[in-house]
C-alpha cells in the first residue's frame, strides 16, 4: 500500500492534496508515482463495480460523492520516477509534462488544515502580487530544521518575506533561521534547467531546495508564513494527529468523535 493511499478519516492523503490544489484553482494534475504505486492512478478513474452497486442500492448521495472526487477525463497525467534519487529528481521527471509554465507542487506527506482558504490557495494570492517563485513556510522548533528546507530571509510584511538564501538539511546550529519549507510551492519552469544537471546535495539526493538556490539570483522566491496547522503524515504521529485533527472538524462526526475522545483521555 502506498503512503499517500492512507486514509485519514475517510479519504486518501493523495486526495485531500488533489482537494487543496482543486480548491485553489488547479485544473490539471501531475503525478509522480513509482513502482508499486499504480493503486493511485486507479483511485483517480471511475469505480465502475461500486458506482453500480451503489446505484442499484439507490445510495445517491454515496454516488455523488464518488463523481465530486473525480478529475474530469484529461485532467490527470502519470509519470513515473524510476529510482529514488530525490525530490529534484521526482520534479524533473515531470519536465515534459509541465512544459513551459509556472507550476504549483504539492507534496502528499504533508497535509495542512486551515480554517478558511487552503494552503495552496494563500499563495496563488502571494503569486499574484509577486510573481516568481513562492514557498510555504511555517515556524519550528531549533532542533528539528535538520530535517527540513531552511530558509533565508528579509524583513517582511504581511507574514510574506522575500527569501535571501536557503538550505535543505542544515546541520545542527547552522540553520540561517527558524522557517522551514512545508510541502508546497509555486515554481518557475527554469527550475527544470537546473534540475536537468543532476547535481546532488544532502543525503547524496538531488535536492530541490539546492535548485531552487540556483535559480535565486535570476528570479524572486518569497516565503509566505500561511495561515494554518501542517501534519507531516510520513510520521506516525504526526498522521494520527492528522486524523484526530480533521476528524473533530468534519461537520458529520466532528461532535460524536469528540466524545469518543473525552473517554480514551
Ligand atoms: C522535503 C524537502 C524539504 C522540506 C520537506 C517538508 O524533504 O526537501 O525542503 O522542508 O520536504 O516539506 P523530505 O521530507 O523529502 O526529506
Amino acid at each position: 500500500m502506498p503512503k499517500e493511499m492512507l486514509t485519514v478519516v475517510d479519504r486518501p492523503l493523495i486526495q485531500h492534496v488533489v482537494d487543496e490544489a482543486r480548491a485553489a484553482g488547479i485544473e490539471h494534475f501531475i503525478f509522480i508515482t513509482g513502482r508499486n504505486k499504480s493503486i493511485i492512478e486507479d483511485h483517480f478513474d471511475k469505480q465502475v463495480e461500486l458506482e453500480e452497486a451503489l446505484r442499484e442500492r439507490g445510495k445517491t448521495m454515496e454516488l455523488e460523492l464518488l463523481s465530486r472526487d473525480l478529475p474530469e477525463p484529461g485532467q490527470t497525467s502519470f509519470t513515473r520516477q524510476q529510482s529514488p534519487l530525490g525530490l529534484g529528481h521526482a520534479i524533473w521527471c515531470a519536465r515534459d509534462l509541465v512544459g513551459d509554465e509556472p507550476f504549483a507542487l504539492l507534496l502528499p506527506d504533508v497535509l495542512v488544515q486551515t480554517s478558511g482558504a487552503g494552503c495552496l490557495a494563500q499563495l496563488l494570492d502571494v503569486y499574484a502580487e509577486h510573481g516568481g517563485n513562492v514557498l510555504a513556510v511555517e515556524e519550528t522548533d531549533s532542533e528539528d530544521l535538520h530535517n527540513y528546507g531552511v530558509v533565508d530571509v528579509e524583513t517582511g510584511e504581511n507574514d510574506i518575506y522575500p527569501v535571501k538564501g536557503m538550505v535543505e538539511k542544515p546541520a545542527s546550529g547552522s540553520a540561517p533561521s527558524n522557517m522551514i519549507i512545508m510541502g508546497r510551492y509555486i515554481l518557475q519552469p527554469e527550475i527544470f534547467d537546473i534540475l536537468q544537471a543532476g547535481e546532488t546535495g544532502a543525503g547524496g539526493e538531488i535536492q530541490l531546495t539546492d535548485a531552487m538556490l540556483k535559480l535565486l539570483p535570476s528570479q524572486s522566491f518569497h516565503a509566505l508564513k500561511y495561515k494554518g496547522r501542517s501534519f507531516d503524515c510520513g510520521s506516525k504521529v504526526g498522521f494520527l494527529a492528522a486524523n484526530v485533527a480533521f476528524a473533530l472538524a468534519r461537520k458529520d462526526i466532528g461532535a460524536t468523535f469528540v466524545q469518543e475522545l473525552k473517554k480514551l483521555l
